[in-house]
């Protein structure tokens, strides 16, 4: 009990930092969303509430992500199954305009926090349904993701707090994130209203061919 009362109390203090100095850390600005969710979800009654609001909300993003979190477009990123703690902060970095796509950004600004965290915990709880791709290039992806990129994304590629889920993730989202990585990287033109920017992703795909893109997406897409 007390244990609980002073992890929420250090919650609170994490976010009245965080709104005070913007240069903390990335990692403590992922402890306070994580545990922002850790606290709805461990109550049984504020979890089925989460859930409830979070299904309504989704009403929203059925048109392009789908109802259950699976999108109905290559290009847009299936949510189902993904880290909560990610989705929550990806909505907040379209909400402040870091990262960068029409939609999303109208979506995003005119949500409270109480949104976010039901529409994450929400799209979190549903089952992405992988779709299996070449086995050929599926294999040599595998081979590949073992060598540059478990270590983050893990070794079923089912992603932390901080480190996207990519298993199951549709495959042309996936080689267009990672073409959009490497552009910067190339100082190749972007559009302005697509911007993404993450300095490890960036020097990662920096590394990567046109074939070690299209491998693998082929793998991951097919991972449950
Ligand atoms: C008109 C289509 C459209 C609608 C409606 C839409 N989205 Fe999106 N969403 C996108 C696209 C496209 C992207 C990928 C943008 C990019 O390439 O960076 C995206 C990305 C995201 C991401 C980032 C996922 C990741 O893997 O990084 C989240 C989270 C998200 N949307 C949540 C939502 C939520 C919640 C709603 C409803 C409130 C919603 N979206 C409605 C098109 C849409
Ligand atoms: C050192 C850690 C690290 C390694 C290694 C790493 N990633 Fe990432 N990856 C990240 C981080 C952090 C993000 C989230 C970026 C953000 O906040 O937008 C990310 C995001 C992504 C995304 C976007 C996911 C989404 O839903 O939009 C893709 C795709 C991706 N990584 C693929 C890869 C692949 C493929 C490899 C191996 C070639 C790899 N990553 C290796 C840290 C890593």
């Amino acid at each position: 009990m007390m244990y609980r009362k002073l992890t929420r109390g250090f919650g609170l203090l994490i976010l009245l930092a965080m709104s005070a100095s913007p240069s903390l850390a990335m990692e403590d600005e992922i402890q306070g969303l994580m545990l922002i969710i850790e606290q709805r979800l461990e109550d049984p009654a504020a979890r089925q509430e989460a859930m409830r609001a979070g299904r309504n909300r989704a009403l929203l993003c059925s048109y392009c992500h789908g109802n259950d979190g699976n999108s109905v477009k290559p290009d847009v990123p299936n949510l189902a199954g993904q880290n909560p703690v990610y989705l929550l902060d990806q909505i907040g970095k379209f909400a402040r305009g870091e990262r960068k796509n029409f939609v999303m950004n109208s979506l995003a600004k005119d949500f409270t926090l109480d949104d976010k965290v039901n529409l994450a915990i929400y799209f979190a709880r549903q089952t992405v349904k992988a779709r299996p791709q070449d086995e050929a290039l599926a294999a040599s992806g595998k081979r590949l993701y073992a060598q540059r990129c478990v270590g983050c994304h893990g070794e079923r590629g089912h992603g932390t707090a901080e480190y996207a889920r990519l298993a199951g993730q549709r495959p042309a989202y996936l080689r267009l994130t990672l073409e959009r990585f490497r552009a910067y990287d190339r100082g190749e033109q972007q559009a302005a209203e697509n911007v993404r920017r993450s300095p490890i992703m960036e020097s990662i795909a920096a590394r990567l061919s046109d074939e070690n893109i299209e491998v693998l997406a082929a793998y991951l897409a097919g991972l449950e």
